[in-house]
């Protein structure tokens, strides 16, 4: 076998920085790269409308708790970037947001912190959002060869709320220089969960985390598992495109409808299961309201916040966030929910596929 783009050398700072802002480059330019593929299957989810909802616009509360605090809205935008002179930006925008619609804000991987201390500057999010849960992130896939007390230093540094691990294997196999090895990625995450003085949230980055692999990570302590489901931006696509081998790059292409949907995950998991977040191909307002309705507790966005901020500032990010809150606030009416918590047990049906797609895996994984 040849070696996969992952055997090569490992990166050093520049390196990742550089990645970072070829990565943002390629998410940007939605004519040159395709980078979502597949569906998060949201759509084959209806909740029942009501003719009699007996419920007043006026009264409808969309606020949820979160990492300990309350929120004004259900959703969050979801970790990307920092670590480049146009990640400074983009985060200080990305946070901006979140602090004007009152939503908690994500931010990319810190890793480099850790052989660039001086970029600290982009990833000091609470300045600009000082109002809304904050939190940093890291590679799980890191943690069993990371003094975690290096991280724990920098994330009482940048006074974050919480920090998202990562797990990413589809990506890593893929890009150049990363990682190979998924050996003991569990047990160090527990340990770094342990020890952390914040809030840990585990995430996938768009191919989803198992049902059977959500519960065993709440089990070991996550404060939220986010199923970052496929459906949404493939990162196996984002790395293809930056490729300059051909031949793994058409490979790459074989993993287009790879990974779990977003919906299917939580319809595998059952609505009975708290501290699941949902994201990965949400893209509007009615699939944050049915990623919701199928019971999960918190909801998140990237490549949509990046792209309206790249293409129109910080208004452009509140303007969508805006027709967010419209659409949810309509569904949460039609549905008789006066709060988040009646509209993840309002009545809602799965078309067939979906339905017997989720008993399967549900099946197999022994959930
Ligand atoms: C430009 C960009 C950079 C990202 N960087 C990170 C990262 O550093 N750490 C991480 O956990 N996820 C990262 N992600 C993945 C997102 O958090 C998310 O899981 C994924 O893009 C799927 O959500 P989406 O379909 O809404 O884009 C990044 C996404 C984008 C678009």
């Amino acid at each position: 076998m040849r070696d996969a783009p992952g055997m090569r050398d490992a990166p050093v700072a520049e390196e990742m920085s550089g990645r970072k802002a070829q990565h943002l480059d390629v998410c940007l330019d939605a004519n040159r790269y395709h980078v979502e593929t597949g569906s998060s299957r949201l759509n084959q989810v209806h909740l029942v409308h009501r003719a009699l909802p007996e419920c007043d616009l006026s009264e409808v509360n969309t606020e949820i708790p979160f990492l300990g605090t309350t929120v004004k809205l259900p959703f969050f935008i979801s970790s990307m970037t920092g670590g480049s002179a146009e990640g400074y930006r983009t985060n200080k925008d990305l946070a901006e947001v979140a602090a004007e619609l009152g939503i908690p804000v994500g931010m990319g991987s810190i890793r480099i912190l850790t052989r660039k201390p001086e970029v600290i500057g982009d990833f000091q999010l609470k300045r600009f959002a000082p109002n809304v849960p904050v939190f940093a992130n890291i590679g799980g896939v890191q943690l069993p060869n990371t003094q975690h007390q290096d991280i724990y230093r920098l994330m009482e540094q940048l006074a974050v709320d919480g920090i998202a691990v990562h797990l990413n294997p589809a990506q890593e196999l893929f890009q150049p220089g990363g990682d190979t090895d998924f050996f003991g990625v569990l047990e160090a995450t527990e340990r770094f969960i342990a020890a952390s003085p914040v809030p840990v949230i585990i995430k996938e980055t768009g191919m989803g985390i198992n049902p059977a692999e959500v519960r065993e990570l709440l089990k070991r302590g996550a404060a939220a598992v986010d199923v970052a489901g496929a459906g949404g931006t493939n990162w196996v696509r984002v790395e293809s495109y930056r490729l300059d081998d051909t031949a793994v790059a058409e490979e790459a292409g074989e993993f287009d409808n790879w990974g779990i949907p977003t919906a299917l995950v939580l319809a595998a998991l059952g609505r009975d299961v708290r501290n699941v977040w949902a994201s990965g191909g949400i893209r509007s307002g009615m699939d944050i309201v049915n990623a919701l309705a199928l019971g999960a507790d918190a909801v998140g966005l990237a490549l949509p916040f990046v792209r309206a901020v790249r293409a129109g500032g910080v208004a452009a990010g509140v303007e969508l966030g805006r027709r967010y809150e419209y659409v949810i606030r309509i569904a949460m009416t039609l549905t008789g929910s006066r709060t988040v918590e009646q509209l993840r047990a309002a009545p809602l049906y799965l078309d067939a596929a979906l339905q017997a797609d989720a008993r399967s895996l549900a099946a197999v994984m022994g959930v």
